[in-house]
């Protein structure tokens, strides 16, 4: 949510920055904007829209120096508009500043410095921040003081970059809540609020923690604490390269991870599974058998994509460990006072590993002296690190703003985890085996399907006049119905809405009529006939069905009106199969729409506020 990139060095930063808010764009797309430092004097643009509107802006009015701050936002206070848009001045013109959080008490901030004489140009808390800054400067002080004399006042999240024209060469960070991280270069140094924006430059990287301050020239960067205690940084390798943050030969990123699924499944389960003891090993959880033997129940708690699949991580545990597992809203579960017991577990999901109210639930928990774990995509997020251990998934950057390929790396994980936890209590070494045999071969199962790609963009351009879908499905594949319905909505604007199968009868089905469409998850289950029943309650109220079935089913082409086929697979991991086909049907529908598929209207990709 919103970006930041920095920089100081040799190069004209104009570039680097440009480049480092287009890999950034995904957090955020409503405005953005740069200012670097030309021999004491700012150079400051900002445009309303896309990155391409401030590059043209920059083709005429070019902002020269080899310092400099970037932002890409998404609102928060105050409309998407040039005023709004970061980077802020403060009140003297000499400090600017990019942040990325909410301040929460600016309005009292505002107040006094308005008393002052403060003059505000934009609606934003950030600008606030900056006056807040300015006021706390006084020539012949470092930086980094008035940095950490201004926070000390403010209640809220930030990551912030900031610099001033009297000292040239210098940019000030710092964070609490928000990501920021230093890129260690040769004669250049970058900050940055995800690694994607400087991987081009340096791979070698280190994680702020909250309450940190970095203060960074072309040549060296200084971290210290907001008491000024200095603190030994500890530099780190970059994973992933910047190819593999780019587009290829996709129209699309969210086509590109999509496509990446069977590959990313194979990564998420690698060295994990063992044979010989029909077991799966997850050395991160750094949890003994004997505390995973003790554990009595799980909660999963995670926002959006990462929530339905810890729905399924219910299904799974439950069945396979006999665990008595929940799911939760984290952001409800944050403010619930809910009785958590000695022996439970909680379980934070996370992509990003910075959603904020999923780090608050763990937050709260380790307060009340849980173990805490998470299942994380980003290496070195807040999560990762907050929590007592757990599984990284190993997925690669995910660009496009509706998750994809890191819902199917988590299914996998969650797979691994209950057959784990199962083989420690009662699951026979047969079944474990069994499980973990059908994981394997999920990648070129889910590559099956995949080679329908263009079939389901015809079944789009049949649907996609739409106003609004049901997707309904039973068991495992109930989460996934509700995956479906978020993943169309998120990326197509068309209203849907995701039923457990026989609970349409409670209220949905007053939606059908032949401009509905149904989308049914029916493989050949356990549960097969009861969805089929459902079926046929659309279907006589004239509601037209697609349904995904079990490749050799013959019986249901002759009840819905399309069918997209899978293969087979067992009942549990049906759900890591039953996703792609409805993830590829709603990519398609929403291009044919003139959607911009990548980055959908109002939607942020890592939601670090409240
Ligand atoms: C946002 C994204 C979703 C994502 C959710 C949780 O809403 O648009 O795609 O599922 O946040 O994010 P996380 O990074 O915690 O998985």
């Amino acid at each position: 949510m919103c970006g930041i990139v920095a920089y100081v060095g040799r190069k004209p930063a104009q570039n680097v920055l440009l480049e480092g808010l287009r890999r950034l764009e995904y957090r955020g797309y409503d405005s953005s904007g740069i200012c670097t430092v030309d021999q004491n004097h700012f150079e400051l643009r900002k445009k309303t829209g896309r990155i391409n509107d401030l590059a043209t802006l920059l083709r005429t009015q070019p902002a020269r120096g080899m310092i400099g701050i970037g932002h890409t936002r998404w609102a928060t206070h105050g409309a998407p508009t040039d005023a709004n848009a970061h980077p802020h001045l403060d009140q003297s013109g000499k400090l600017v500043l990019v942040h990325n959080g909410v301040i929460e008490n600016y309005q009292q901030l505002k107040e006094r410095l308005a008393a002052k004489g403060h003059k505000f140009l934009s609606q934003t808390d950030t600008e606030v921040l900056a006056h807040l800054i300015g006021e706390h400067y006084q020539p012949g002080i470092p930086l980094a003081d008035a940095v950490r004399h201004a926070l000390k006042e403010v209640i809220g999240t930030y990551g912030i970059a900031v610099m001033h024209a009297d000292q040239p060469g210098i940019i000030v960070g710092a964070r609490r809540g928000s990501p920021l991280l230093i890129g260690v270069g040769r004669n250049e140094n970058f900050l940055a609020s995800d690694v994607s924006a400087i991987v081009a430059h340096t791979r070698r990287v280190v994680y702020l923690n909250d309450f940190e301050v970095v203060t960074l020239t072309a040549d060296d960067f200084q971290v210290s604490t907001l008491e000024a205690a200095s603190v030994s940084p500890q530099v780190k390798e970059v994973e992933f390269s910047a190819e593999d943050a780019d587009k290829g030969k996709f129209p699309h990123y969210m086509l590109k991870e999509i496509f990446e699924q069977p590959h990313v499944v194979q990564n998420a389960f690698r060295g994990r599974i063992s044979h010989e003891e029909s077991t799966a090993k997850l050395g991160g959880l750094n949890l003994s058998p004997a505390e995973l033997r003790a554990v009595d129940r799980i909660v999963f708690v995670s926002c959006g994509t990462a929530l339905h699949a810890g729905m399924v991580g219910e299904y799974l545990m439950e069945e396979l460990a006999r665990i008595p597992t929940e799911w939760e809203y984290a952001s409800e579960f944050r403010y619930r006072n809910a009785p958590v017991e000695k022996h439970t577990l909680v379980f934070a999901i996370s992509q990003s590993g910075e959603t904020i109210d999923t780090l608050a639930a763990i937050r709260e928990s380790r307060r009340k002296g849980h173990k805490t774990l998470a299942i994380v995509n980003v290496v070195g997020s807040t999560i990762a690190r907050e929590v007592d251990g757990g599984t990284y998934m190993h997925a690669g950057p995910e660009i496009g703003v509706a998750a994809t390929k890191t819902f199917t790396s988590q299914l996998t994980i969650m797979v691994l985890l209950s057959v784990l936890m199962g083989r420690m209590r009662h699951l026979a070494s047969t079944r474990g085996e069994e499980i973990l045999e059908e994981l394997e071969h999920i990648p070129a199962k889910m590559e099956r399907i995949l080679t329908q790609n263009d079939a389901i963009a015809k079944l789009a351009k049949k649907y996609s006049d739409a106003s609004s879908f049901l997707f309904l499905a039973r068991q495992h594949n109930y989460p996934v119905a509700l995956e479906g319905a978020l993943k169309l909505k998120e990326i197509s604007y068309i209203h849907a809405e995701g039923y457990p199968a026989a609970e349409m009868k409670h209220g949905p089905i007053a939606l059908i009529e032949p401009r509905t469409p149904s989308v049914f998850i029916c493989p050949k289950n356990s549960v097969y006939e009861k969805t089929m029943a459902n079926i046929e309650e659309v279907k006589a109220r004239k509601g037209p069905v697609i349904a995904i079935a079990t490749e050799g089913d013959t019986e249901i082409a002759g009840k819905a009106d399309d069918v997209i086929y899978i293969p087979e697979t067992l009942e549990i991991l049906e759900p890591l199969l039953t996703v792609v086909p409805l993830q590829v049907l709603s990519y398609h529908i929403a291009l044919q729409r003139g959607c911009d598929v990548d980055k959908p209207r109002n939607l942020a990709k890592s939601v670090t506020v409240e």
